[in-house]
C-alpha cells in the first residue's frame, strides 16, 4: 500500500515517522509541497492522498486523483469546506477528517487568554519594558466571581466548562443543541441573547456556519454587560470586527483574545518581518491595544494535537484503502 502525504510540516515529521516506524507494510511518501494543480500529478500510483491546507481541493485536484484511481483524501484537520464536493463524489473519493484532535488543545487557549485578560499580563508587561514595575493602576479581576458564557457546548466548549468550573466560575452556556448532560445541570440559557446579557465573559466556540457569521455584532455586544470580555478561538467570521473595535473604544468591552480573525487567511503564519509590515491595519489596531491579545490561530497548535492530526489522518487513510471504512468519514 502506498500513501502520498502532502504539506507536511517540520513540526509533523517525527509523528510520521513515528507512524511509519508502526506501519511497516505502508510505503509513504513525505511531500513538504501543498496539494494543488501543480503537484497533484505526484499521487500518481499511490493508493491514497493525506493532506491539510486552507487552499481549495479544486475539481481539477480531485478529477486528476480520480483519474489515478485514487479513492481515499484523508485531511489532517477538522473543516471540509475547501473540498469541491459534487467533484469528490463524481470521483467516488472518501473524505475523512480529525474531528476530535485535542479539544483541550483550544479550550486550553481560552482560558489562558481569559486568566491573561482578568489579570492585565499584557499591561504589565509592557510597563515593564520601560522599567516601570509598580502595581497600581492594573489592580486584577477573578475568575471566581465571574460568569463565563459558553456559546457551542460541543467537544471544546465542554472542555471549557470543566476547566471554568474549577477555577470557582460560575458558566452558562448557549447551544441550539443541548447536551442532554449539561442540560440536566441548569447550564443553558434559552437565548444567545440571554449569553450575551448575563455573562462577563464569552467564549466563543461554534462553527462557521452561514447563520453564525457575524454573531457578535453591534446588537449582541450592546446587550454585554459594560466591562466585559469576548474570546474567540473559534472562527474569525463568527465577530463583526468593526463592532468589536466600537465596543473597546466606548469601553463597553474590557478587553478581548482573538485566535481567529475575520481576515487571517494570507496573513496568520506569516512572517511579515517587521510590525510595520503587517498588511492589515485593522488587525494592527487591535494588535497595539494592551486590553487585546491577537494570537495567529494559535490553540490547536500542540504537540499533542499535531500528532493526533498526523496519526489519526493516517490510520484513517489506512483504514479506506484496506476496508472501504473509517470512523472518520465525511458527508459532504
Ligand atoms: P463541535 O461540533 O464539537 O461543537 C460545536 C457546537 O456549536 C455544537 O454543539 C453546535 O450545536 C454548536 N452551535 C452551532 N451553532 C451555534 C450557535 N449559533 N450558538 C451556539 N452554539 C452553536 O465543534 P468543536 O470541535 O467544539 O469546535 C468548535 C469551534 O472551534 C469550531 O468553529 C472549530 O472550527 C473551532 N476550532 C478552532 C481551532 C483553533 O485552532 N482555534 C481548532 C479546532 C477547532
Ligand atoms: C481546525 O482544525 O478547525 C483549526 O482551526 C485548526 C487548523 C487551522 C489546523
Amino acid at each position: 500500500m502506498k500513501i502520498i502525504a502532502y504539506g507536511i510540516r517540520n513540526d509533523e515529521k517525527p509523528f510520521l515517522e513515528e507512524w511509519k516506524q508502526n506501519n511497516p507494510e505502508v510505503e509513504v511518501k513525505v511531500e513538504t509541497k501543498l496539494l494543488d494543480s501543480s503537484t497533484v500529478d505526484e499521487a500518481k500510483g499511490f493508493d491514497g492522498v493525506v493532506a491539510y491546507q486552507q487552499k481549495p481541493y479544486t475539481a481539477e485536484i480531485l478529477d486528476k486523483l480520480g483519474e489515478f484511481g485514487i479513492k481515499s483524501l484523508s485531511l489532517r484537520n477538522v473543516g471540509v469546506d475547501n473540498v469541491d464536493a459534487d467533484a469528490a463524489k463524481r470521483n467516488n473519493i472518501t473524505v475523512t477528517n480529525v474531528p476530535a484532535y485535542s479539544p483541550n488543545a483550544i479550550a486550553e487557549l481560552a482560558i489562558t487568554e481569559i486568566m491573561r485578560l482578568l489579570r492585565n499580563t499584557k499591561r504589565f508587561e509592557d510597563k515593564q519594558r520601560s522599567g516601570d514595575l509598580r502595581w497600581a493602576p492594573e489592580i486584577a479581576e477573578e475568575l471566581n466571581k465571574k460568569t463565563v458564557g459558553v456559546l457551542g457546548t460541543g467537544r471544546i466548549g465542554r472542555v471549557l466548562i470543566d476547566i471554568c468550573r474549577g477555577f470557582g466560575a460560575k458558566v452558562i452556556g448557549y447551544d441550539p443543541f443541548r447536551n442532554p448532560e449539561l442540560d440536566k445541570q441548569g447550564i443553558y440559557v434559552d437565548t444567545p441573547d440571554e449569553l450575551f446579557k448575563q455573562s462577563d465573559i464569552i467564549s466563543l466556540h461554534a462553527p462557521a456556519v452561514k447563520e453564525n457569521e457575524h454573531i457578535v455584532n453591534e446588537h449582541t455586544l450592546s446587550l454585554m454587560k459594560d466591562g466585559s470580555y469576548i474570546i474567540n478561538a473559534a472562527r474569525g467570521s463568527l465577530v463583526d470586527t468593526d463592532a468589536l473595535i466600537k465596543a473597546l473604544d466606548s469601553g463597553k468591552l474590557a478587553g478581548a483574545a482573538l485566535d481567529t480573525y475575520e481576515d487571517e487567511v494570507g496573513v496568520f503564519n506569516v512572517n511579515f518581518d517587521s510590525f510595520d509590515d503587517i498588511s492589515d491595519d485593522r488587525l494592527k489596531n487591535l494588535m497595539k491595544r494592551d486590553n487585546v491579545l491577537v494570537s495567529p490561530h494559535i490553540a490547536f497548535y500542540t504537540k499533542t494535537a499535531v500528532k493526533n492530526m498526523v496519526q489519526l489522518s493516517m490510520d484513517a487513510n489506512r483504514d479506506l484503502i484496506n476496508t472501504g471504512k473509517s470512523d472518520k468519514i465525511v458527508e459532504l
